[in-house]
């Protein structure tokens, strides 16, 4: 397939123009990477089933595995989902556009394949201005899961996205890096209360400050996917229970007093880079969580590109709820790997 590349990072007359062919090619069933605030997204009209059964087919992805519908204007959302809309809408006035997906039963009209078969319906309505317009300019509601092959990180740079799926879809619109860096915060409406399906930036607190409580995060996320088999629950977002995330090389987590985990680090470097082996170590600043999920994802690439054997990760704070969302996914890359000294 031939990839037409357009950048959008400043929206002039050339780049709107552009965001108008591609907004055509998803009405007409094509597919179009976009930049969004937390990370690429890969679209197709959210109502067409064949269109959103190819961004499986350029992904990589299992197919039960649901997308998320993107809108421009709020007023989309009744058209998709139903259920507790007064909640759904107050979170919606609170956080949209933003990094906040909302899951709800879905309407008859959002086909089966743009949920994964399932009765309910993820809903965002993304910040940044490209993927507005570009919703906007398409007339539909787009389906768009990370713009990466499936297992890959997210990718957080149009480089990355043209490293994945040049080929692959019809248009790549290459933006500035995004924002936030790691994905949408997944909350659940569909029950008495609301659950946190996927930790992300947006935190449980905040959303408490329009639902009157604070969420509980899924338990079924807390564990390692399949350990302790029977007692742990499995997770209600169908891609957690997907490895995610992963670089090639395998990645250890070290957690514990800031100095000891130095210290562990430097001493397994060592002895790794004396069999010959490439490390690869990231430390993030402490407590400086939104510069480390701005980073994790193009880090992890990084390695991959630079080829090296292992990575060497130190722990951030996961009491703190944006640290716990950044460990969510430096556990998923690697693999729950996670020794505390
Ligand atoms: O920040 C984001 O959310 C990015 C950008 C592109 O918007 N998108 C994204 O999509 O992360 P994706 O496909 O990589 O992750 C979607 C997650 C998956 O874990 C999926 O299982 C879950 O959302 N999901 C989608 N629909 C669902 C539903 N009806 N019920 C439960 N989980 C759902
Ligand atoms: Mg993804």
């Amino acid at each position: 397939m031939r990839t037409q590349i357009y950048d959008v990072a400043e929206l002039n007359e050339e780049a709107l123009r552009n965001i108008d062919v591609a907004g055509k090619i998803l009405a007409e069933g094509g597919l179009v990477a976009f930049p969004t605030e937390t990370v690429y997204g890969l679209g197709a009209n959210a109502m067409n089933p064949a269109a959103a059964a190819d961004i499986y087919l350029a992904k990589g992805r299992p197919s039960d595995n649901p997308l998320i519908v993107h809108i421009a204007d709020i007023s989309q959302l009744e058209k998709l989902a139903s259920g507790q809309m007064e909640v759904a809408l107050a979170l919606a006035e609170a956080f949209w556009p933003g990094p906040l997906t909302m899951i709800l039963p879905k309407q008859k009209c959002v086909p089966d394949v743009t949920t994964g078969g399932l009765n309910t319906v993820a809903v965002r309505m993304p910040q940044d201005a490209a993927a507005l317009e570009l919703i906007r300019r398409a007339g539909v509601p787009v389906a768009a899961p990370s713009a990466n092959l499936s297992g890959r990180p997210s990718p957080t740079a149009g480089a990355h996205v043209i490293q994945d799926l040049f080929g692959r879809v019809d248009v790549i619109l290459t933006g500035n890096d995004c924002r936030i860096g790691i994905e949408s915060t997944i909350l659940d409406l569909t029950g008495e209360k609301a659950v946190v399906l996927r930790p992300g930036l947006l935190t449980p607190e905040e959303l408490g400050t329009v639902l009157g409580y604070i969420p509980e995060i899924d338990p079924g996320i807390l564990k390692k996917p399949g350990s302790e088999e029977g007692q742990n629950p499995a997770p209600r977002a169908p891609g957690m229970k997907y490895k995610h995330y992963a670089p090639k090389a395998p990645m250890e987590i070290f957690s514990g007093d800031p100095r000891r985990v130095r210290q562990a680090i430097a001493d397994k470097k060592a002895a790794a880079e004396a069999e010959g082996k490439a490390v690869g170590v990231i430390l993030f600043e402490e407590n400086a969580f939104e510069r480390a999920a701005h980073d994790l994802f193009a880090r992890l690439r990084d390695m991959d590109d630079r080829g090296v054997d292992l990575i060497l990760a130190g722990a951030v704070n996961d009491r703190d709820s944006k640290g716990f969302a950044l460990m969510n996914r430096m556990l998923k890359s690697a693999g729950y790997r996670i020794t505390h000294v």
